[in-house]
């Protein structure tokens, strides 16, 4: 069988911790950490990854504070906005995350309008596919492919009829995790996908990650 490319997934924690120990407001945290993901895009690119990733906000994080919620929804704004710096590295923008005509879809229609325009701009390119889990949450997306999975099959559902209703099919499964901030425990984050994934946990926080942390998680495929 031909070797594919690696699937690395990132659940991006700890902004607000790195932003508590510089006497910061959490939201600084959430800058930093767009600019670390930023850099952590291009390593992975410069690297040949073929699919990278990203928890950038997940089901249960709209419970924040309204003022941080509403600063992240712009960092992601800006990060689906970098499209000159994508499109210059081949990279083609994907997101996961719940339906916008879900019930309790709650994603305000300027940060639809700057995923779609990001999905739709970077289409054509043919290098590292960059996922953006918006949104997202893993048992959402299941109980979602499984209802679709039912509705299809005749014969009961098999793990293949699940897998082909996720909100992204053409994933593979993750080859490596990491996750910052010296957490270690996935938060409902791809749990069909990270079957057979390696797992690296660093004390860093978010913000702080670098192309050598990034060398280092790589490291744990041997
Ligand atoms: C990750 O950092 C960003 C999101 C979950 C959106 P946190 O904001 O969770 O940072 P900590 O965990 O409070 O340090
Ligand atoms: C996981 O981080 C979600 C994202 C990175 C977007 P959280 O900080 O929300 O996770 P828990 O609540 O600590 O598990
Ligand atoms: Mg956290």
């Amino acid at each position: 069988m031909a070797e594919r490319k690696l699937h690395v997934a990132c659940i991006m924690d700890g902004n607000g911790r790195w932003a508590r120990r510089r006497g910061l407001p959490r939201t600084a945290g959430h800058t930093a950490g767009e600019e670390a993901l930023a850099i952590v895009t291009r390593a992975a690119g410069d690297r040949d990854i073929g699919w990278l990733t990203v928890f950038g906000f997940s089901t249960e994080n709209w419970i924040r504070p309204r003022a941080e919620v509403r600063h992240i929804l712009a960092m992601h704004k800006k990060l689906f906005g970098r499209l000159d710096e994508l499109n210059a590295n081949n990279v083609r923008v994907n997101w996961i995350g719940r339906r916008f005509d879900e019930p309790g879809s709650r994603t305000p229609s300027y940060v639809q309008r700057a995923i779609k325009r990001a999905v739709d701009d970077t289409t054509q390119n043919t290098g590292m596919v960059f996922t953006v889990a918006f949104d997202y949450g893993s048992r959402a997306e299941l109980a979602r492919a499984a209802q679709l999975a039912a509705a299809d099959a005749a014969n009961g559902v098999q793990p293949n009829d699940l897998a082909a209703n996720l909100y992204d099919a053409s994933l593979p499964d993750v080859d490596l995790l990491i996750r910052t901030s010296g957490e270690s425990r996935i938060s409902n984050f791809l749990l069909w996908q990270i079957n057979g994934a390696k797992v690296h946990f660093t004390e860093r926080t978010w913000p702080d990650m670098s192309a050598e942390e990034f060398d280092r998680a790589l490291a744990v495929l041997g």
